[in-house]
């Protein structure tokens, strides 16, 4: 038994389980997930140089650091995102017409019920379908947010976006949110992969709402991923302890100095794992041993800032038009809502 918090509420597959007024279907069993989880750890530490995929930083404890990082007065994507929500959700709704929200990488869903408000206030609200590789967190916001809007049907979804968007229910006049800025942890071929695969699995009269943080001033660029009270540190060092709970593997996570830099050429932020000192680590459940140098990195998120051209531009070429695009005051974060 593996101490996953991800989806490993249904061994066995996508079979709907009735929780309460939620329902949850999970098709990221145990198998899945171990053999995934096997072929990153292993794929990215005989890399060189070594890399580990963000998607691993998400059980449980790692979604409650990372709702503590939305808080934190360095991170303002969330608190843009959120204005912009509260000025033009009642637009959106309107725009997009739908009747249902499916929300991917859904996490805690906080900002959500700004969406969910505005579209029950147009009197179209019908389904919501979070979409989270962590199902304790979603599977808690789902509840949430059924107590919240008794009438609405909610079915959570254990999956993983980059493998299951096919798998997704098709019901309703869906509006698919990518909120957070979580897009820019895609590297530019996989994200459009993702967009390609996603205007596949979409209908005439869906719609796609992506909320996209934009380049800005590098200071406070990487003061967003690096905050002086150590939160995105210890949200970084949580993937070794995943690794270490769920593969047999020795990492002592306090040996790895969190570094958060910008790539201007690249424009994206890359957070990385960086060896305090020579290091040999054990993964038992892959008999690999690793070698870590003194000063070595590891990187373990990219996150990419985009310019709204740019943006438009690959969407475009994922078959996507723009209908609506907001921008917060500031100018530091986008919304932008596409149609096939
Ligand atoms: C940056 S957080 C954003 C959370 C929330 N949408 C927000 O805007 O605050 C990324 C979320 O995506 C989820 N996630 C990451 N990779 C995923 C994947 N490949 N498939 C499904 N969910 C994923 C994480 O568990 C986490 O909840």
């Amino acid at each position: 038994m593996y101490a996953y918090s991800h989806c490993d509420l249904s061994p066995g597959g996508p079979v709907p389980v009735s929780q309460s007024t939620v329902r949850v279907i999970n098709h990221l069993d145990q198998d899945y997930l171990r053999q995934a989880l096997e072929h990153d750890v292993r794929t990215g530490l005989s890399a060189s140089p070594k890399w580990l995929p963000p998607k691993w930083f998400y059980d449980e404890a790692g979604s409650e650091l990372f709702s503590r990082i939305t808080r934190l007065p360095e991170y303002y994507p969330t608190r843009r995102e959120l204005a912009i929500l509260r000025s033009r959700a009642a637009d959106l709704a309107a725009a997009s017409g739908a009747d249902t929200l499916v929300e991917l990488g859904s996490g805690t869903s906080e900002k959500t019920e700004l969406l969910l408000e505005a579209m029950d206030e147009a009197g179209r609200l019908r389904a919501y379908t979070p979409v989270d590789v962590d199902a304790v967190t979603l599977v808690a916001a789902a509840r949430r947010l059924a107590g919240r809007f008794p009438e609405l049907t909610v079915q959570a979804v254990c999956a993983d976006f980059e493998r299951h968007l096919a798998l997704l229910p098709r019901t309703g006049r869906r509006m698919v949110a990518f909120l957070g800025g979580t897009i820019g942890n895609l590297e530019p071929a996989a994200r459009a992969v993702f967009l390609k695969e996603l205007r596949a699995t979409l209908r005439p009269g869906d719609t796609f709402l992506l909320g996209a943080d934009l380049v800005k001033d590098t200071g406070r660029l990487v003061a967003a991923y690096d905050d002086s009270a150590g939160v995105t540190a210890a949200f970084n060092r949580n993937v070794l302890r995943v690794i270490n709970r769920d593969l047999a593997a020795d990492f002592d996570p306090e040996a790895f100095e969190h570094v958060a830099l910008y790539d201007e050429r690249q424009e994206w932020i890359e957070m990385r794992l960086r060896a305090t000192r020579d290091m040999r680590v054990r993964v038992g459940a892959l008999g690999l041993d690793v070698s870590f140098e003194e000063g070595e990195e590891m990187r373990t998120e990219i996150s990419a800032k985009f310019r709204p051209e740019g943006l438009r531009e690959e969407l475009a070429a994922a078959g996507f038009g723009v209908r609506r695009r907001f921008t917060d005051p500031e100018g530091d974060f986008t919304l932008v809502l596409a149609a096939p």
